[in-house]
């Protein structure tokens, strides 16, 4: 398996909680590949967001991939919980459990995707001993804990890093970028080897979250076949 497909991610978290369902229709009528949930603890991150109950909610109104991104302390405790509510992918931070190689081995018992996640100041070095035991990679390209902060420029080169590393994987992980993503750097992102693009407030913060979404592949299928 090679993850080479471009992905756009749309991340709720900046859309109205009030309106899930329809938000969610918003970004499938703009092709949207994976819906991406992002739960907070108000520990791991100075926030609290939406847990469980939420997921399972989402499960029943849409056929979009769950990514659930736990930005929460002690994951292993609630990895069951959100694959038994609907996750197709975990996603769990590095720097949240001295146990990381368990803890992804739980999601793929559970049946779930395993991703691995680094905050900005995390290198991708500390993720060596891992990146044969993930579907994915994720950067954060801001710091977590807020949707609306400005993109962190050193993630670009975290990217084209391990995207070299990828190709001695044959390919077996996407990348993923988390934070600032917008019309402005997914080119870019996408030329240094990201493929899976989250993006919150530059889709649903528009008045065409369709379009939004939409515009944001082709820019980042554009650039693509420019580099080629
Ligand atoms: C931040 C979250 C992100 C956030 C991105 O902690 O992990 O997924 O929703 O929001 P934007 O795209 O607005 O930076
Ligand atoms: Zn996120």
């Amino acid at each position: 398996m090679t993850y080479s497909r471009i992905e756009i991610a749309p991340s709720i978290l900046a859309s109205d909680f009030a309106h899930l369902a329809d938000e969610i229709a918003k970004v499938e009528a703009g092709g949207a590949d994976v819906l991406h949930v992002d739960v907070m603890d108000g520990h791991f991150v100075p926030n609290i967001s939406i847990g469980v109950p939420v997921v399972q909610s989402l499960r029943k109104a849409t056929r979009l991939p769950l990514d659930v991104h736990l930005m929460i302390e002690n994951p292993e405790e609630f990895i069951g919980d959100f694959v038994r509510a609907g996750a197709n992918r975990v996603l769990v931070h590095q720097e949240a459990t001295v146990h990381l190689n368990r803890a992804l081995a739980m999601v793929r018992e559970h049946g779930a995707e395993a991703g691995v996640v680094i905050n900005p100041a995390t290198p991708v070095a500390m993720l060596s001993e891992v990146l044969g035991a993930v579907d994915t990679v994720l950067v954060m390209s801001v710091n977590p804990g807020f949707g609306g902060q400005q993109f962190i420029p050193g993630s670009y080169d975290k990217i084209r890093q391990l995207a070299q590393w990828r190709a001695r994987y044959n390919g077996a992980f996407r990348i993923e970028v988390d934070g600032g993503v917008d019309l402005e750097n997914v080119g870019e992102l996408a030329q240094a080897g990201a493929n899976t693009f989250v993006a919150g407030t530059s889709i649903f913060h528009t008045p065409d979250p369709a379009s939004a979404a939409r515009h944001l592949r082709q820019r980042a299928t554009g650039a693509l076949s420019q580099k080629a």
